[in-house]
C-alpha cells in the first residue's frame, strides 16, 4: 500500500495545532493510515489533574475505532498501517512507551512509525512486547473474556 508520509505528517501537524497542552507546553499530533485508506488523527489533551493526560496516540486509536476502520482483519492483525507523530513544530516525535503498546494492538509489529530517519517498524521500537497471546497463554483463571483474536468488532447495525 502506498503511504503518503508528507501527507500523514501534515495531518499530524494540523492535529498538534489543536492540542490542549497548557501544562506541559508540548503540543503533540498523531495521524494514522488504516488498511481501508482511512486517515485518522489525534492530539494530546491535558488536565489540571496531570495523570489524566491523554496522549495524541490515544486519541488516534479512539478515532480509528470510531471511524469504523478499526475492525480486526481475519488474520487477527490490527488495521493500522502507518503512523506519524509530531510535536508542535511539525517534526517527528517518538511515541512514549505506553503508546507504543497501544499502537501495537492497533497495527501489530509491522506498523510503520515515522521517525526523523525514516519509517521504522513498531517491533523495532517495542521488542519482546507483551500481547494478547501472552495474556491468553498465561492467565490462571478462566474468564468469559475471549482473547483479542476471538473477539472481532461487531458490525455496525
Ligand atoms: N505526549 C503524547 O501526546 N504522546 C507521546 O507519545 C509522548 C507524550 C504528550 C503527553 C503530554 O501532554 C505531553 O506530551 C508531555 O508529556
Amino acid at each position: 500500500m502506498i503511504i503518503d508520509w508528507p501527507g500523514l505528517r501534515a495531518a499530524a501537524t494540523a492535529a498538534a495545532e489543536r492540542a490542549y497542552a497548557p501544562y506541559s507546553g508540548l503540543r503533540v499530533g498523531a495521524a494514522g493510515l488504516a488498511a481501508d485508506g482511512h486517515v485518522v488523527t489525534g492530539c494530546n489533551v491535558e488536565n489540571a489533574s496531570y495523570g489524566l493526560t491523554l496522549c495524541a496516540e490515544c486519541g488516534l486509536v479512539s478515532a480509528l475505532h470510531a471511524s469504523g476502520a478499526g475492525a480486526l482483519h481475519a488474520s487477527g492483525a490490527g488495521p493500522l498501517r502507518a503512523v506519524a507523530v509530531v510535536a508542535g513544530d511539525g517534526q517527528p516525535l517518538l511515541p512514549c512507551g505506553r503508546c507504543r503498546q497501544l499502537l501495537l494492538e492497533a497495527g501489530g509489529g509491522d506498523l510503520l512509525v515515522d521517525t526523523a530517519e525514516g519509517p521504522v517498524e513498531l517491533k523495532v521500537l517495542l521488542p519482546a512486547a507483551f500481547t494478547g497471546t501472552d495474556l491468553a497463554d498465561r492467565r490462571e483463571t478462566p474468564t468469559k473474556e475471549a482473547p483479542v483474536k476471538e473477539a472481532p468488532m461487531k458490525e455496525a447495525p
